[in-house]
């Protein structure tokens, strides 16, 4: 018996023993996984002299590959691998590591690598641990700054080529339907014609460094609760006049490399293997040659589907896209070879031309986190915040002997936001209250924080102060990509309409109203200093009925990045003057957006959102899309056009003079819109057509000029399947935001 048993224990010991060893190599090389070149060594493709001799080389390969190889190109990992690099580094270290895609040692082809990167680079090398990070998508949205935008994606595209990825999953460019959307950070507002400019800037900047830009997610996700499962119908007009001019404006205009596909339906089919949106629409109608990946993970659920409508990658790790699959496809003469050549063929002439370019710069890692960089992320986030209301509080003086209380849950917290995707790895946070305390150590005043926790004592202390700054809202425990992996679990709730089991982190907000907490805060201490600004971090709308009538100023911050406390103390002493206008519109009831449920796996996409719903219905709103104050006053006059009077396929300049006419410097967003009154089908009052951002001195006039051109008066018919353009007489406003009473107006013809 004695015996039996020192054997068992010696069989167990040396299994432990074992295992001990295979699970420290495997974790050994998932964390040390081995690093690629993303490049080619030009002495293997002599006969390449210039990128017009891609495409050749490219035909070359595939003629080159078995069957295997070429599907070799069409995931990112396989399972087992990719299950150890990501499990080992994404769940023990926290780190999203290099997943290569496409690597093809025999014919020397090289692989690629993502970074998810909307407020900065996501995947870092294996000795780098902090990157430049910049607010979110929203608030650069808020600060319809293009040439912002452009050079915050060079940064990033930078800080991915020193980090060793070459493909970006940036920019979101989803629309802003219903403020309560997780992801709703991670997009620029509301708004096709903002949201295309954005996403314009955005795959520019990236593009400029040679890495490949993805715009995301192809097509209608907006709602993160049920994103694996939902099913968004929507019909032919609002598609394409609402749901999807910005893919159009970013694909034909930035010429991205890839696109992502979503992870939802639309129409009854998902977008994975939606030949409408993936061949008829981007490829066929816009020109898009570039490379289709899906989202991650459940992405793909029918491969031969997948081939049939056009998807190139499935990401990161292959399922559908097996070769048994694939094969049996072939076999069957469901699809051909010829099928899976094209994908093949495509997908290397694309992103061979970035694995053979000969970079002027070497990317090297001083290349991240330049002081030029903290600045820029800086500079964002004081461009972006933007000044709802404000009753003589703002700015801040800058006197001394003065104390001043910030209060609040989120006071102190390092909060940059989302904790998914688009999360990244600053190398410090200055939160409001180090801001905010550094700014007036300087001055010579106190600076008291006070997390708000305990009411009493709140109160007594924004009574004593001279200042107080409630900073309240959201972190990614709140809202941002749902942490919910589970596709049944989501199904499950989506298919009885609500919550079943624990909520995730992240995800939806199902009530715009503030957490019950902060709301008590603000209301028991708002009334009592008049010197008091509601400071909010968050991504979109809330619902603030409850207390903005009693708040003496409120202030959208967002989350603002690694700079975001610096950038609000120079806001709130005047250093800088708010310019941010908001990007979407806030509701005065929030039952008067359109229908949203974060748990559904049926829902209805219509062609009224946003200021198109409010201004269509007349219902009534806090704050109007393009709204936001200054510390200065601007006032517009003298709208001019070139003519009244335009060919169908013309142009129209306008033109608008803006004078400050207060005493301190400031930068105003120009806005125009086109008004449809006199059109002969049902149409939005009016719509965004044109945007400037300008810089004006004390008591300086500057003219703005906007070019429009007729084809964005366009709308969509779908009987005829075409894009038509009324003859009638047309609406010109321009102004400081979308409600009337801050727009100037004149008319123009189209005969
Ligand atoms: C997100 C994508 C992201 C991808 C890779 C997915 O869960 O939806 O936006 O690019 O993960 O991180």
């Amino acid at each position: 018996m004695k015996k039996i048993i020192l054997k068992t224990l010696k069989i167990i010991g040396i299994l432990v023993l074992v295992l001990v060893a295979a699970g420290t190599i495997v974790y050994y090389n998932s964390v040390n996984y081995k690093m690629y070149s993303l490049h080619v060594n030009p002495e293997d493709f002599p006969e390449v002299k210039t990128k017009d001799d891609i495409p050749e080389l490219a035909k070359n390969l595939v003629e080159q590959m078995t069957f295997e190889e070429k599907i070799d190109q069409m995931y990112g990992n396989k399972k087992l691998k990719f299950g150890a690099v990501f499990g080992v580094n994404g769940v023990i270290n926290k780190r999203f590591p290099h997943i290569y895609v496409g690597l093809n040692e025999r014919l020397h082809i090289p692989p690629w690598v993502l970074s998810d990167g909307p407020r900065g680079s996501r995947v870092m090398d294996q000795d780098v641990n902090a990157v430049t990070t910049f607010p979110v998508a929203m608030s650069r949205g808020a600060s319809w700054d293009i040439d912002l935008e452009k050079r915050i994606n060079e940064v990033i595209a930078t800080e991915m080529r020193a980090n060793k990825t070459n493909y970006a999953a940036t920019p979101c460019i989803n629309l802003l339907r219903h403020p309560g959307w997780g992801r709703a950070q991670e997009t620029y507002g509301e708004d096709p014609w903002l949201l295309g400019e954005f996403g314009l800037a955005s795959v520019e900047g990236i593009e400029k460094h040679n890495v490949m830009a993805c715009p995301k997610h192809f097509a209608l996700n907006s709602i993160e609760n049920s994103r694996f499962v939902v099913d968004v119908s929507v019909d032919e007009r609002a598609l394409r006049e609402v749901y999807l001019p910005h893919f159009k404006k970013v694909i034909q205009k930035g010429k991205p490399a890839s696109i992502m596909s979503a992870y939802n339906s639309v129409n009854g089919e998902f977008c994975g293997n939606n030949k409408t949106l993936l061949t008829d629409i981007l490829r066929d109608e816009w020109g898009f040659e570039g490379i289709v990946s899906t989202d991650w993970v459940y992405g793909l659920y029918d491969g031969v589907a997948g081939v049939k409508a056009g998807l190139d990658v499935e990401m990161p790790m292959q399922d559908e896209y097996s070769y048994k699959t694939l094969r049996k496809g072939v076999d069957n003469g469901e699809i051909s070879e010829k099928d899976i050549d094209k994908i093949v063929t495509r997908t290397l002439i694309t992103r061979l031309k970035y694995a053979f370019i000969q970079d002027s710069d070497k990317y090297l890692k001083s290349a991240i986190l330049k002081q030029s960089s903290i600045d820029l992320a800086r500079e964002a986030a004081e461009k972006g915040m933007v000044l709802l209301k404000n009753e003589n509080v703002l700015p801040f003086e800058k006197s001394k002997n003065k104390k001043i209380a910030i209060i609040g849950s989120l006071a102190d917290v390092e909060n940059t936001g989302d904790g998914g995707s688009s999360d990244c790895a600053p190398p410090y946070v200055i939160t409001p209250y180090q801001g905010i305390k550094k700014y007036n150590e300087a001055l010579g005043n106190e600076v008291i924080l006070n997390d708000g926790k305990d009411l009493e004592s709140a109160k007594k202390l924004a009574q004593e102060a001279d200042e107080v700054v409630i900073v309240v809202g959201y972190t990614n425990l709140d809202e941002g990509e749902y942490l919910q992996f589970s596709r049944k679990n989501m199904l499950k709730s989506a298919e009885a309409g609500k919550l079943i089991g624990k909520k995730d982190d992240g995800g939806d907000r199902l009530d715009l109203k503030l957490k019950s907490k902060d709301e008590q805060l603000i209301t028991a201490i708002v009334g009592l200093n008049k010197n008091t600004v509601v400071t909010y971090v968050g991504s979109s709308a809330i619902d603030m009925s409850a207390w903005q009538d009693k708040a003496p100023a409120i202030l959208f911050t967002w989350y603002a990045g690694m700079e975001g406390g610096n950038a609000l103390a120079n806001l709130l002493y005047g250093d800088v003057n708010p310019s941010g206008k908001l990007p979407f519109t806030i509701a005065k009831n929030q039952e008067d957006y359109p229908p949203f449920n974060a748990y559904t796996n049926k829902i209805t996409y219509g062609y009224y959102h946003g200021y198109t719903l409010f201004e269509k219905e007349n219902k009534p709103i806090s704050y109007p899309f393009g709204y936001g104050l200054s510390y200065t006053t601007y006032a517009y006059s003298n709208i001019q056009i070139d003519t009244t009077q335009i060919a169908v396929n013309g142009n129209l300049k306008t033109s608008i003079d803006i004078k400050n006419i207060g005493v301190k410097g400031g930068e105003e967003i120009v806005q125009l819109y086109i008004g449809f009154k006199n059109s002969g089908v049902d149409r939005p009052v009016k719509l965004l057509r044109g945007f400037k951002r300008i810089a004006i001195a004390p008591q300086e006039t500057k003219t703005v000029t906007i070019e429009i051109n007729t084809e964005d008066l366009a709308w969509y018919d779908p009987s005829l399947k075409k894009w038509k353009i009324e003859a009638m007489e047309y609406e010109l406003y321009m102004g400081a935001s979308s409600q009337e009473k801050d727009l100037l107006k004149t008319t123009f013809t189209i005969p």
